[in-house]
């Protein structure tokens, strides 16, 4: 379940206008939407917004959501690690979102000047969490640098790099698309050299997005069927598209049935590959990679002892 908490925001991204907004979750609906995932066989929460980290009942809502043994995840923008502390303890995983290896880039897009909060959140998030990944959005600015993208991750901050396919329905604040060449640069590039670098998504996910770009066939979408979306008013949705179908209507969720390939949205389409294995391979790898590979780059640097003074 991608279950969206809040519709509103303390940044200002070019592609997105939830800091327009300023709605919460009903508080007094949480308890009766925990139950209602919970009766309809939901098994991993990923709490997103707007910025999740934002509305004041984010805490109770990721320890209830523990207390009932669900597999917890945030995306968050990472601005806020005071609250992200207190999640901590209740959370599996997170995605913080780092558009660019260049601070004054992910400033600019972002609206604030955060890069440095942001890269102290990664790393601190992926000592308390099994699984951690920085998430570039693909972008006009930086869809033919993944490569620096993904080392600056790898290698400085000790976290894979995994990427949002851009919804260019949602460009409200600019004045240019991201055209298709963009996005199948930057997903060629993760999906020709996988290998050489470590990246938060599965492969084949790379492979279909290229696909998807050039009108090939691709796996079938799932949403509204084996992952769902929550809206900030308790309504549930097969995915950020078709909030005209509300699924939510009688205690036993309906499907949704409609062949859509409207969209790549990452969120409903990697839970749809044919390749559970390679999840679980991905899942493992990057546990590995966070809290195994040792690393001592800037921002990794070893404790420095001071000398002993000898009288
Ligand atoms: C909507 S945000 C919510 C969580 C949090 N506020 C954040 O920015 O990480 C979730 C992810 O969507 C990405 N995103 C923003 N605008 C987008 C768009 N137009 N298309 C696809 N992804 C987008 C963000 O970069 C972020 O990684
Ligand atoms: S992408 Fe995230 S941080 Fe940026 S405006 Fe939207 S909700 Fe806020
Ligand atoms: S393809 Fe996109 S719009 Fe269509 S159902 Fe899937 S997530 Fe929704």
């Amino acid at each position: 379940m991608i279950w969206n908490i809040d519709y509103f925001c303390n940044l200002r991204c070019k592609s997105c206008n939830a800091w327009q907004g300023q709605i919460f979750f009903p508080e007094d609906q949480i308890d009766k939407h925990i139950d209602e995932m919970k009766k309809n066989g939901i098994k991993i929460v990923s709490v997103t917004g707007g910025e999740p980290t934002l509305n004041k009942s984010v805490e109770s809502i990721i320890k209830k959501l523990k207390e009932k043994h669900f597999i917890t995840h945030i995306a968050s923008n990472g601005t806020n690690p005071f609250v992200l502390r207190k999640l901590y303890p209740y959370l599996d995983g997170a995605t913080i979102s780092l558009d660019s290896n260049i601070p004054e880039e992910h400033n600019e897009y972002r609206g604030l000047k955060i890069f440095d909060t942001v890269v102290k959140t990664i790393i601190e998030s992926k000592k308390r969490l099994k699984i951690v990944t920085a998430n570039a959005l693909v972008t006009n600015f930086n869809y033919f640098k993944v490569k620096d993208m993904v080392e600056f991750a790898n290698d400085e901050l000790g976290v894979p790099l995994s990427m949002c396919f851009p919804d260019q329905g949602s460009y409200y604040f600019q004045d240019f698309q991201v055209t298709d060449d963009m996005i199948k640069q930057a997903f060629s590039y993760a999906y020709e050299n996988y290998d050489k670098h470590v990246f938060g998504n599965t492969r084949s996910y790379y492979r279909e997005a290229v696909d998807y770009v050039n009108r090939k066939t691709v796996s079938k979408c799932k949403a509204g069927q084996t992952v769902y979306y929550t809206d900030y008013k308790g309504k549930v949705h097969p995915c950020f598209t078709h909030i005209e179908t509300v699924l939510n209507k009688k205690p036993v969720w309906d499907k949704f049935t409609e062949d859509c390939n409207d969209c790549f949205t990452q969120c409903f389409r990697e839970p749809s590959m044919p390749t559970p294995f390679e999840d679980a391979k991905l899942v493992s790898k990057i546990w590995w990679f966070n809290h195994v590979k040792t690393r001592n780059t800037q921002y990794f640097k070893p404790v420095q002892t001071p000398p002993t003074v000898s009288s």
